[in-house]
């Protein structure tokens, strides 16, 4: 099974993560973590790249770096986990390529869908669990995190990958939940934990209740 966290700039999916798989670890789920961009070896040094470089980066490229990021996750940690009868928990995947690149960005949205679905396979999460906040308060947080090439761009930007965000989860009510990221930590944890546990018991890698 494999569940993504996705949401705006400092909208806490970090956070989030680290308390699931804590969680979920000490219930002895097995589990494997990854992250987007950076999750595998070639990864850390595609994030450095997109996020970092002082040069010159055209729309596609940083693309193009997102993708074979996503693309080496998928073969090396997320299939072969999956294989292993593991539960996944990634932190971002190809959601974020539609809302930052297609809905902030302006790239075409069915073109970037065509690209992710070549980098992962077509594997798409069981579940998603989206973190929303007003953009000008996750900014505001992710600038204080130090900052990078994305999350260092307009608020207008941020605004259109909110707004992004919220159109994916509206078409896709099944597989996308929406949390209110606002709220303290310890809320947006327990609402993530009734949002995803009766999967795990259906999928057996929880005990019935
Ligand atoms: P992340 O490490 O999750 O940063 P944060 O914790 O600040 O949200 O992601 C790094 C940045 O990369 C973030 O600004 C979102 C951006 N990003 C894209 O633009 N497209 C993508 O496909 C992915 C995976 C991330």
């Amino acid at each position: 099974m494999l569940i993504t966290v996705e949401g705006g700039d400092g909208a806490g999916k970090t956070t989030l993560v680290r308390a699931l798989a804590q969680h979920w670890n000490a219930a002895g789920v097995p589990l494997q973590t990854t992250l987007e961009p950076g999750g595998t070896a070639i990864g850390r040094g595609l994030r450095n790249l997109v996020l970092h470089t002082d040069a010159e980066l055209s729309l596609w490229a940083e693309t193009f770096l997102f993708l074979a990021d996503r693309s080496a996750d998928v073969a090396e940690i997320i299939r072969p986990a999956l294989h292993r009868g593991q539960l996944v928990l990634c932190d971002r995947y190809a959601d974020s390529t539609l809302a930052y690149q297609g809905h902030g960005r302006g790239l075409d949205l069915d073109l970037l869908q065509r690209l992710n679905h070549a980098a992962t396979g077509g594997l798409q999460p069981d579940l998603t669990i989206l973190l929303d906040i007003p953009p000008e308060q996750g900014v505001a947080r992710g600038r204080a995190d130090g900052g990078d090439r994305i999350a260092d761009a307009a608020l207008d930007f941020h605004r259109r990958v909110n707004h992004g965000f919220r159109a994916i989860a509206a078409a896709e009510p099944h597989r996308v939940v929406l949390l209110n990221a606002a709220q303290p930590p310890d809320a947006v944890f327990h609402a993530a934990l009734a949002a995803a546990e009766p999967r795990l018991r259906r999928a057996r890698l929880l005990p019935m209740e």
